[in-house]
């Protein structure tokens, strides 16, 4: 914090008392004091000036409340005085004529008209018979970038953020660029980007999750389906020099490489955030989500690619599900937490709002924080690597969680949350083949209920720490265990019995 850069209370001269010394003749004394006023006088000018130049409120003409810096710095993040909401938010959809009907229905799931601003660009205009979907976003049609070499499609989506810019679009403070198949929870977009500020220069958004990916185009990039978004200081300049740029970058792949490569030359690296994700993964994301790093959920993408997230329904479908969670407790969406039922030695994970598990034994925090490999790498189907750890899929029957997914979440206003999670039905079959009597005993559970508190959007600006949670069985309910999510003490840790 800045508390050096705090004036003074206003003290007024004359109770500056100074000894008065009989010794020194009148003229002396007077002229001392003329010195030491017009000194004084000095500073205060000096400090009235600093106010005014840093555009502190000039409160202290009040003198009755002390100066409080609007702009609190902490770390490399600032809270800015009006907080970031949803409209000083600008998107840049990088769409197709051709394609566009099929993939709205990802930017229909996300976009609130009235709300959310931005537009998808298009190559061209659409057919003419057609009428745009209402619920999409408006669309433009990228200018011409036919003298630029390389991919035609990649140069007309990089430069997206500079034809954003150029609408000159009032009280923006963020570009934010995504896929026409990337899906956004806008919330939480708003929590992550609300803790920096946006007269700065910064570039914010996440990797691939191949690491054969991340190899082949950049570990430090901000891969574009799973969006990312520039400042509004930043997106100024690059706007300015972007189409020089692109000309050095003829040869790269994507239209998110070229903007790497050319925010590269401002020397302005990407700022990672784990809620970002561009999937650039195969098969069941699953195990990824029922165990998402603890950071606010702020993008899916490549959906169309990886099975339905809800066995048996349609992609849209579950998607409609996540994101309707999601309006009662944003923050809360896909947070996982975990605890044990003591008496049985079961152990319970919730990923809120998507999916519980039950383990009949006890798996270490560790463990169970760390996401079950359900799914393989984007380019060459591989086992990993990931940039994240990940454990296999136990091949024993009797080793894998029962698995419950997302049935009803009913918002209970100031009461929080009541979710609930039905036992996956094909994993009964799954599990049949695991004749332990415990596991056995565990396929009586066929719903797991989930209570809650709300998470305050604010605990993203903290130190970050996982809920605690506690698993109750009711004796009225035989076929179902309720966990309850709450805040941890501070003392308390979660040691397997
Ligand atoms: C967003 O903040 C601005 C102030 O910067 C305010 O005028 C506006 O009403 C806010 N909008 C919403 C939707 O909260
Ligand atoms: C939309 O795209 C999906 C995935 O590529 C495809 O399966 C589906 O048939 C398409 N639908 C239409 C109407 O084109
Ligand atoms: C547009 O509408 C006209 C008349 O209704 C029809 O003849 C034409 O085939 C339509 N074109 C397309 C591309 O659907
Ligand atoms: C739970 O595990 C502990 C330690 O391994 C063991 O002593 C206890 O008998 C187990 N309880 C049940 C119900 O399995
Ligand atoms: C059930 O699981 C089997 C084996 O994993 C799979 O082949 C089948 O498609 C699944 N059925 C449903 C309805 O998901």
């Amino acid at each position: 914090m800045n508390q050096s850069r705090e004036p003074k209370p206003c003290d007024s001269l004359t109770s500056y008392a100074f000894p008065t010394d009989n010794k020194l003749g009148e003229f002396y004394w007077r002229w001392f004091k003329l010195v030491i006023g017009f000194f004084l006088l000095a500073s205060s000018l000096l400090v009235f000036y600093t106010t005014l130049s840093s555009q502190f409120h000039l409160k202290c003409l009040k003198c009755s409340e002390p100066v409080t810096n609007p702009d609190v710095r902490i770390g490399t993040e600032t809270v800015s005085v009006e907080p970031t909401n949803i409209s000083h938010i600008v998107f840049g959809i990088g769409g197709s004529a051709a394609t566009w009907k099929n993939r709205s229905r990802y930017s229909e799931l996300w976009w609130r008209p009235g709300q959310t601003r931005g537009f998808v660009w298009l190559d061209k205009r659409p057919s003419g018979n057609d009428t745009w979907p209402e619920k999409s976003p408006p669309y433009r049609i990228s200018a011409d970038s036919s003298r630029f070499r390389g991919s035609r499609s990649a140069v007309r989506i990089a430069r997206i953020v500079a034809e954003s810019v150029r609408l000159g679009m009032e009280g923006v403070r963020w570009y934010v660029m995504g896929d026409d198949d990337t899906v956004f929870v806008t919330e939480n977009l708003v929590s992550v980007l609300g803790r920096y500020d946006h007269e700065e220069f910064y570039y914010v958004g996440g990797v691939s999750e191949s690491v054969e990916q991340d190899v082949m185009h950049s570990y430090g990039m901000a891969f574009g389906g799973g969006g990312f978004a520039i400042s509004y200081g930043l997106a100024r300049e690059l706007a300015r020099v972007l189409d020089d740029c692109l000309v050095r970058y003829a040869s790269f792949y994507g239209s998110d490489q070229r903007v790497h490569a050319c925010l590269t030359e401002f020397g302005v690296p990407l700022t990672a955030e784990a809620g970002f994700h561009q999937v650039d993964l195969r098969g069941n994301i699953y195990g990824l989500l029922a165990a998402h790093p603890l950071a606010p959920l702020v993008s899916l993408h490549h959906l169309d690619s990886v099975v339905p997230i809800i066995p048996g329904r349609t992609q849209h479908d579950a998607l409609q599900s996540i994101l309707g969670a999601a309006r009662s407790d944003p923050s809360r969406i896909l947070q996982q937490t975990f605890c044990y039922d003591r008496q049985r030695n079961w152990s319970v994970s919730v990923s809120w709002g998507y999916t519980a598990q039950i383990y009949t034994r006890i798996l270490t925090p560790k463990d169970l924080s760390t996401p079950l490999r359900t799914f393989s790498t984007w380019r060459s189907y591989h086992e990993g690597p990931f940039t994240f750890n990940t454990r296999a899929w136990p091949k024993d029957p009797c080793d894998r969680p029962l698995v419950y997914l997302v049935d009803r979440v009913h918002d209970l206003g100031k009461g929080g949350t009541r979710s609930s999670y039905l036992r996956e039905k094909n994993e009964t079959q799954l599990s049949k083949e695991c004749a332990r009597s415990k596991q056995v005993a565990a396929l009586k559970i066929e719903t797991v209920a989930v209570f809650a508190p709300k998470m305050r959007r604010d605990e993203w600006r903290k130190a970050l720490r996982r809920h605690c949670c506690d698993v109750h069985h009711e004796a009225r309910h035989k076929n179902g265990i309720k966990v309850t999510i709450r805040k941890c003490h501070p003392s308390e840790s979660l040691s397997p019995p």
